[in-house]
């Protein structure tokens, strides 16, 4: 397997190295061997390059069969990073890689763990019911691709984002939701703003047509600021959630941290071919950089998506689910999902420990 990773910046670096402890694992177990490609991207590639995405990089990238990713970017409003213009930010390094390697559709399973039910910060009586959703979220179109500047007009300045859809990318994205659904629950929820918004409107109109060829999947539509309450009202009613970039942006936050922690969520970006960017949707948490504390399960549960999407291996991929829940199970945490009762350990006591498990 030629798999390239991405560090990059703030917790990647140390939550990286635990996938990588993990993956190692279960290629000693399952007979099959690795050849990691380091490539810098966002602002480690800042301070060496300049700009946070080389096309030496995306060169590096697509040679590989995928990229395992840990986090871009620092502090907002301490960083050097973010006195450079927007397009040479840390972030734009992020955005510029899903598109040159067009990945489309963004997997953001979100899940509630028994083990962690006393982490959720929703009411016991919502918690006990569980949830086990993915958000699919279209990820190369729509307001954050669109055309923005900042003008000044008679002596005000405005700023102005586009947000913009074509059939096409609506539906190639679609056909991922319901593919995925087909093998779930067999329900898809896909959100919008079709009371207002007209790419909504086209959003709905074009994932109804496709849902025709899955008639076996039950296809409704939510309002995105009804989905934002459902989420914490009743969780359990989701399957697949299936929404454009902004909406599961925001959407997959707050799915994330009904599972306990942020820390938990893991990610693939995906295009037309097996090749798949595989990251936790946290954030870089400059904070706590360095320190050794952050938890590395949503970048190690990464892992798993990549050996299942991209390299067929489902036995494997669902080993490190395994792994996961057994060491959660024995009481492991690390302090965001610490709780009375709990064995607390260190960033790199968690993936040796779950790297034992494999
Ligand atoms: C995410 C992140 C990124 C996004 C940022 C860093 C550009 O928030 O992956 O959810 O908005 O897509
Ligand atoms: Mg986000």
């Amino acid at each position: 397997m030629k798999i390239g990773v991405i560090a990059g910046d703030g917790i990647g670096p140390e939550v990286v190295r635990e996938a990588r402890k993990v993956l190692d694992a279960s290629a000693s177990k399952n007979g099959f061997s690795i050849d990691y490609t380091d490539i810098l991207m966002g602002g480690c590639s800042i301070d060496r390059y300049g700009i946070p995405l080389t096309d030496e990089a995306i060169e590096a990238a697509k040679s590989c069969d995928a990229v395992l990713m840990g986090s871009i970017g620092g502090n907002t409003t301490t960083s050097p990073w973010y006195k450079l213009p927007p397009e040479k930010r840390p972030e734009a390094g992020l955005l510029g890689i899903r598109k040159a390697l067009n990945l489309f559709a963004n997997l953001r399973p979100s899940i509630l763990y028994d083990e962690l039910k006393g982490a959720c910060p929703l009411k016991s009586s919502i918690a006990d019911a569980g949830f086990d959703m993915i958000i699919v979220r279209e990820l190369t179109g729509g307001l954050y691709f669109g055309e923005r500047y900042t003008r000044e007009q008679n002596g005000l300045t405005t700023a102005v984002d586009t947000l913009t859809y074509s059939e096409e990318e609506i539906r190639r994205c679609a056909v991922k939701a319901f593919e995925i659904a087909s093998k779930r629950r067999k329900k898809v929820t896909s959100v919008d703003k079709a009371n207002v918004l007209d790419s909504s409107r086209l959003w709905r109109k074009v994932t109804e047509e496709v849902a025709k060829e899955y008639p076996d999947i039950e296809l409704s539509h939510m309002l995105v600021d009804n989905a934002a309450m459902q989420l914490v009202k009743d969780p359990a009613q989701f399957d697949v959630i299936f929404t454009e970039n902004m909406f599961g942006d925001i959407l997959s936050d707050e799915a994330a941290e009904i599972t306990g922690s942020i820390g938990m969520l893991s990610s693939a970006s995906l295009n037309e071919t097996k090749f798949g960017l595989y990251e936790p949707s946290g954030g870089s948490a400059p904070d706590i950089a360095g320190k050794n504390i952050a938890n590395p399960i949503a970048t190690i549960l990464s892992a798993a998506m990549m050996l299942k999407f991209t390299f067929d291996m489902d036995k494997a991929g669902s080993d490190i689910e395994a792994a996961v829940k057994t060491v959660l199970k024995e009481g492991y945490r690390t302090g965001d999902i610490m709780s009375d009762g709990m064995k607390q350990v260190n960033t790199d006591e968690m993936g040796t420990l779950i790297a034992e498990r494999i």
